[in-house]
């Protein structure tokens, strides 16, 4: 184990011994559109948005040293937040002023779903039980009584009892301590919560800020069946990475409903990023980071700085994760696109067709793999890039594939739809794909094993918040929602179509992420010693998706009107009822943030030894000693005689030689080619 892994490590446990710190009744209203000012993608630092200095959960949990925490703190005061607070932008007035000015006048509209306001409620009862969990008492007791447990590997019928947030027995005729209570479970199935790998609870982007936020967005996963999201910290170019990790902390964690790690981005590359995302692995709990490889003139990575980013996520024991688009591409067909006056959301999916995506996935699988280097690519979204996933995974690469609600249940034909409103609420990037096999198709490979995780990239912006793009599908925020309604559509699209069973489901909605981010067995298993995160899902009930009834803040529901069997009809966080009979229960505050270690066993666990079954093997011969041709001052070579290279070399060039008037050059037989072989790394 490396010095750095063990201080993670010893970080990790200090995390696990602390009592969990619940800060309940913290969250805010939705945050309504907002619009930032002149930052194209978003966050403007000193403008409009005043960073937390820490709360005090934050403090405790990312205080691992006197060190840092005396250089946060000093940090923090130097930014000057009035009151410590976060200023929430909407409230000001040129917000307002740009949102009203921002109207869809003009647009062929449907009608639009005016979203349920999500008051903060008084306290209740739960609440109460929520911010004292550890007296002991009967509420903190739960039996899910009669279910079939299922896991990504077997199903048993079995009772499991919880006590304090942990699954404490599973098994037939468990003795039970009087007053605990029960949970019905007959006919239903007990999984593991889900686990969404992929969100973006109101990031700032476009312009703009996803309307869903960290307790809204949480409290739609609870509902349905979700009971831990992964969300990412994206610093502008230039940026700190820590310091935007920080900014995400003090988001969430007033707000997070479920539990929630993050995977931080890398936007930008110099020798301070490298330290930074070592320093977040360490002592951070960050072991994922996401290269983007479109989005050009913002985030947007050269194969250089990928390749750099790479070789440090390698050295650091992380997983690099990749948003797979040719940016460069992009950007040279949107121009096309708009001198030919192709302005609508269709202009989106024009301009980075299936093989933009295809092209990224393989490069990056190439870039990763020359290095040695673990890849995850997030959002696949189409068959040509699942197909360069499949096909690498079998030449030997270590790569992972993450299809999301949207690529798994809609696609692309919806770009061309007539209602401005109605396709505009589809862009996303990679866009959806209009081949309408394409869901099938992925969910095939979920099935294969080819791609292994499912997340949902819920990045949810309403009517008005689109209509930035209304006369420029650029402009249009791109995301799109998920997070609520990934368990039931996967469960729909996947075990009802009858290409996956309910093992496999639980492997692709938790299990399997929760092994790649290395927080397995807590999370994704249900086994004595886990995380209570429990979904009780009902296979037979049926419900019909809709923007009008879902919890998401977002006025659009990308899945309207789908009929889905299977619903969550108890989901338990930390031990604790949230869902019941289509009631949340959810209290701000009341998710925690999960570290995620270095040097995941599942993703790390053949590296070093296939980093020495491929390293480059020198061979050993005699030193060549005939003619050696002569090199003028202009690095030409002089045509002598004496220059002519011998035939019975090893290898040859292809390049223009002096006894290129033969008919046929010297035969090719090479060994050891520079530059190593062509499938597998040698570092
Ligand atoms: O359209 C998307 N995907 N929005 C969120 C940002 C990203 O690239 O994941
Ligand atoms: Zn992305
Ligand atoms: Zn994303």
């Amino acid at each position: 184990m490396s010095s750095g892994s063990r201080r993670a490590s010893r970080f990790l446990q200090e995390k696990e011994d602390e009592v969990p710190q619940w800060i309940p009744g913290l969250g805010t209203d939705k945050p309504r559109p907002r619009t930032l000012g002149t930052s194209f993608f978003g966050y403007v630092p000193d403008a409009f948005v005043e960073k937390t200095p820490f709360l005090p959960s934050e403090k405790k949990a990312t205080t691992p040293t006197p060190k840092d925490s005396e250089t946060k703190e000093a940090e923090h005061k130097s930014e000057g937040a009035p009151n410590g607070q976060y200023l929430d932008p909407s409230s000001s007035k040129e917000f307002q002023r740009d949102m009203d000015a921002s109207s869809d006048e003009g647009v062929v509209t449907e009608e639009v779903v005016v979203p349920q306001r999500v008051e903060r409620r008084a306290a209740e009862p739960w609440d109460a039980q929520s911010v004292d969990s550890t007296d002991g008492s009967a509420q903190n007791r739960l039996l899910i009584k009669g279910g079939r447990v299922v896991n990504d590997d077997m199903m048993q019928d079995a009772d499991v009892y919880i006590e304090d947030g942990i699954i404490k027995q599973v098994g037939t005729n468990l003795h039970t301590p009087g007053g605990t209570r029960v949970v019905e479970a007959k006919g239903h199935l007990v999984m593991p919560g889900g686990i969404d790998t992929h969100t973006h609870m109101q990031l700032p982007f476009m312009g703009t800020f996803a309307v869903d936020d960290f307790y809204t967005g949480t409290r739609a996963a609870l509902a349905g069946g979700t009971t831990m999201i992964m969300d990412f910290a994206i610093p502008q170019k230039g940026e700190s990475l820590v310091e935007a990790y920080h900014r995400w902390r003090s988001w969430a964690d007033p707000k997070v409903c479920c539990d929630y790690a993050l995977h931080v981005g890398v936007t930008w590359w110099c020798d301070k990023v490298g330290k930074e995302m070592e320093e977040l692995t360490e002592e951070h709990g960050i072991n994922s980071f996401k290269m983007f490889m479109a989005y050009k003139d913002t985030w947007q990575l050269d194969d250089h700085d990928l390749l750099e980013s790479f070789k440090q996520c390698k050295e650091i024991g992380a997983l690099a994760q990749v948003h797979a688009e040719n940016g460069d591409i992009i950007k040279e067909n949107t121009a096309k696109l708009l001198d030919m006056g192709i302005t609508g959301p269709e202009g989106h999916e024009l301009s980075r067709p299936e093989e933009v995506e295809a092209e990224a996935t393989n490069r990056a699988c190439v870039l990763a793999n020359q290095v040695g280097c673990p890849l995850y690519v997030v959002h696949v979204m189409s068959k040509s890039a699942a197909d360069v996933v499949s096909n690498k995974r079998r030449q030997g690469h270590i790569v992972f594939g993450e299809p999301i609600a949207a690529s798994l249940g809609t696609d692309g034909t919806h770009y061309y739809h007539k209602c401005w409103r109605h396709a505009a609420a589809h862009v996303m990037g990679p866009p959806l794909r209009p081949d309408c096999e394409t869901p099938k198709y992925l969910m095939d490979l979920l099935a294969n094993g080819d791609l292994q995780t499912t997340g949902t990239d819920n990045c949810t912006f309403s009517a008005s918040q689109k209509a930035l793009g209304k006369d420029d599908f650029t402009k249009i925020p791109n995301g799109v929602n998920g997070v609520e309604d990934r368990m039931s559509v996967i469960w729909e699209k996947g075990v009802v179509s009858g290409k996956i069973d309910p093992c496999k489901f639980v492997a692709v909605t938790s299990t399997n992420a929760a092994k790649i981010f290395n927080i397995y067995p807590k999370k994704g298993r249900i086994a004595v010693g886990s995380d209570a995160d429990i979904v009780v899902w009902n296979p037979h009930a049926t419900r019909t998706i809709s923007a009008k009834t879902h919890y998401q803040a977002v006025d659009f529901n990308i899945f309207e009107g789908m009929e889905v069997h299977g619903i969550a009809d108890y989901v338990i966080c930390h031990g604790r009822v949230v869902v019941e009979e289509g009631n949340v229960r959810a209290v701000s505050g009341m998710g925690k943030f999960v570290p995620t270690p270095s040097h995941s066993p599942y993703v790390y666990g053949r590296v070093q030894e296939r980093d020495i079954a491929n390293a480059p093997k020198k061979v050993d011969r005699a030193p060549y000693d005939g003619p050696v041709i002569q090199l003028n001052n202009q690095g030409l070579t002089q045509a002598v005689e004496s220059s002519i290279i011998p035939t019975n070399q090893e290898f040859y060039t292809r390049g223009a030689q002096m006894n290129d008037k033969s008919p046929k050059r010297p035969s090719v037989k090479v060994h050891n080619p520079p530059g190593g072989k062509a499938s597998g790394s040698f570092w």
